[in-house]
């Protein structure tokens, strides 16, 4: 191992919140590594000549959050062909002078689900939101061979999602209203529900995207909210009777996913699940 520390990090605007930090560190203290990964507040104005400075002080990789998962492409070398389907990225990888951008949320999601037991390959998922994370997930489930159908508040989104996804992929994706009628009318052909929405998170956490009404207690139900860890739709659904995931699988292994491109690294993810959980516990 090098003396100097491989220095990674996460750039977003707001970024205090970030559980990151704690999850990554935890990684290179179990396995007595030399790196150290901090979270850095970085403007839209600032994000060119932020990636600039990472260059000159010889950063390993950094991941990127909101608000700049798209426009951050722009400043980068090479963007992985599934980064680039998904036209967003929330890692990059310094290879010298070289930026090279990647997309582990999509993964991320498919592994925590299949963590958990679920089969991706022919099942019905319902994704309800249409945003950045709704499209890193519909676009990895479709490649996977699930039945994608999306509901979203703002209706637009979710057509254009699904127009993207037919043309990229070849796969058709159904898109439905998001409303509790016609959530509840396409439940019979839904094995997976995955929520996508900020709907729920804290610090408005009595809420949930559905109710118990339109449930059924066969399909499996994610939410990729992490703070609470059991939202009130997780909470829903298991009264239900639906079998739960919570966020934070996702949020382990696109972290896993990360380490594994900067570092070549098989990290211990029920570790980092670990300390993200006792890290919401002491907020
Ligand atoms: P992320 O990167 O976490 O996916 P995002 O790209 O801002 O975040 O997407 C947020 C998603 O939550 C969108 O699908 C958004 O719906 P719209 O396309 O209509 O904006 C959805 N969302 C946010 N607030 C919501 C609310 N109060 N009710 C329903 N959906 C909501």
């Amino acid at each position: 191992m090098d003396k100097e520390p491989r220095l990674l990090g996460v750039i977003g605007h707001p970024i205090q919140h970030s559980l990151s930090p704690d999850m990554h560190n935890a990684v290179f203290k179990k396995l007595n590594l030399n790196c150290s990964y901090s979270a850095y507040d970085v403007t839209s104005e600032k994000l060119e000549s932020f990636l600039e400075e990472c260059i000159e002080k010889r950063f390993g990789g950094l991941n990127v959050t909101t608000p700049h998962k798209v426009d951050v492409i722009k400043y980068l070398d090479s963007v992985d062909e599934n980064a680039r389907r998904i036209n967003a990225v929330n890692t990059i990888k310094f290879n010298e002078k070289i930026k090279i951008g990647y997309n582990t949320d999509g993964v991320g999601c498919i592994n925590a689900l299949r963590e958990e037991g679920e089969k991706i390959k022919g099942k019905r998922i319902l994704v309800l939101g249409a945003g950045g994370a709704a499209r890193a997930i519909t676009f990895q489930c479709a490649l996977e061979g699930a039945e994608i159908i999306i509901s979203n508040r703002t209706r637009e989104n979710a057509i254009n999602l699904s127009k993207e996804i037919r043309e990229k992929l070849g796969r058709r994706v159904l898109v439905v209203n998001y409303s509790e009628k016609s959530i509840k009318d396409i439940m019979p052909q839904t094995d997976i529900l995955i929520n996508t929405t900020t709907v729920g998170m804290h610090p408005k956490a009595n809420r949930s995207p559905i109710t118990a009404d339109t449930l059924r207690k066969e399909v499996t139900v994610m939410d990729i909210v992490y703070n609470p860890v059991e939202t009130l739709l997780l909470k829903t659904a298991k009264r239900k009777g639906c079998k739960t995931i919570d966020g934070v699988g996702m949020l382990a292994h696109q972290g896993a996913e990360s380490l594994k491109i900067w570092l070549n690294l098989k990290a211990p993810v029920d570790e980092m699940k670990k300390t993200v959980l006792e890290k919401l516990k002491a907020r």
